[in-house]
């Protein structure tokens, strides 16, 4: 299936699998792009130049396919050497990244000048537009539905979706709420060039995380998220756990005063807890409403055929038939 994202990624499948701390390492970037996609590795989980160089440098070891790093922007007292991070980005001649959070734009000229291609991650039509108009070369929208965070306007996939399409001129993909060929198809049929994909990536094979992630996932419904941090403007959907009820607690009874540091104890540092010793109720960790289409732990090589076999059995077949 080619489109526009599969010619500007270099790409077999237009299936992307987005950045996610402590998920996003080498192994699951490069088993994603052997399988077709682009995977991509978590810059920030690596934290400094040197060790996101040798995650790229080991994933170049397990593919010889284009795979992306993710840069996500956060409001930080004690930013990451984003600069380091740019050039090594550049110096490994890394063709895609994936930008995420704040505006991307003083990043730009660096990379595009190097040939790296960046799609930036929104929420809204209006950043969609934004990142358009500073020359990104695509747009990764990002629904209600989402993993992670999904911004302060809560706009689902079926709206936001084509009216991107109706709004903008460069490409994007389909992202929150991706499971299968179903989704692939809806997203063509609503305007995206492809899909991104998070949480249903972790419920693989080769998802570099403990067990007890991988089970949650599939015991968790599509009622089984919950919104958090949303009277700090910095809204999270995360898996329901004790960790969500302590903090929905400590937000209902603290209102609009509440700070960054009364949340600490769920937020601050929880990934590899979470994701590398399975403390799955330690913290509160990004899950989008999908997990509810999630009830098996493929390799992401079969994970990636059955969503290209069944997008072409339904455009095929039942799309031909009831036409
Ligand atoms: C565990 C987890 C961690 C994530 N971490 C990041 C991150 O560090 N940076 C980022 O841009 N997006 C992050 N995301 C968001 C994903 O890249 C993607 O946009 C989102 O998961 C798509 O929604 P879905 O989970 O419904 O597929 C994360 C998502 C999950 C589930």
């Amino acid at each position: 299936m080619e489109t526009k994202i599969t010619k500007l990624l270099n790409i077999k499948h237009p299936i992307i699998q987005g950045g996610m701390h402590y998920v996003g390492f080498a192994d699951l970037a490069a088993a994603v792009s052997n399988a077709g996609g682009l995977g991509i590795i978590t810059a920030l989980t690596q934290g400094t130049p040197e060790k996101l160089e040798k995650e790229i440098i080991k994933c170049k070891t397990l593919t010889n396919k284009p795979f992306g790093v993710n840069l996500t922007f956060l409001p930080s007292l004690s930013p990451p050497d984003y600069a380091g991070l740019v050039d090594v980005i550049v110096g490994q001649g890394i063709s895609v990244v994936e930008t995420a959070g704040n505006n991307p734009q003083k990043w730009l000229p660096k990379l595009q000048e190097n040939n790296v291609k960046v799609i930036h991650k929104c929420t809204s039509v209006r950043h969609a537009l934004k990142a358009q108009d500073i020359g990104c070369n695509a747009v990764s929208v990002d629904g209600f539905e989402c993993g992670g965070h999904p911004g302060e306007d809560d706009i689902p996939n079926f709206i936001l979706l084509p009216r991107a399409a109706d709004e903008l001129a460069i490409p994007f993909v389909a992202s929150g709420g991706m499971a299968d060929g179903r989704s692939l198809v809806a997203a063509l049929a609503l305007g995206a060039e492809g899909i991104n994909l998070g949480t249903r990536f972790i419920a693989t094979q080769e998802a570099p995380v403990h067990d007890n992630v991988k089970k949650a996932l599939l015991a968790a419904t599509e009622l089984d998220t919950k919104l958090v941090m949303r009277p700090l403007r910095n809204t999270e959907r995360v898996l329901s756990n004790a960790a969500a009820g302590r903090l929905l607690e400590k937000e209902a009874e603290l209102g609009e005063n509440i700070k960054f540091e009364d949340i600490m104890s769920e937020v601050a540092g929880v990934y590899p807890k979470v994701m590398q010793e399975g403390q799955v109720d330690e913290g509160v960790w990004s899950c989008g409403m999908v997990a509810g289409l999630i009830n098996d732990l493929p390799t992401v090589q079969g994970l990636i055929d059955k969503i290209m076999q069944q997008a072409e059995l339904i455009i095929a077949g039942r799309l031909k038939t009831t036409s």
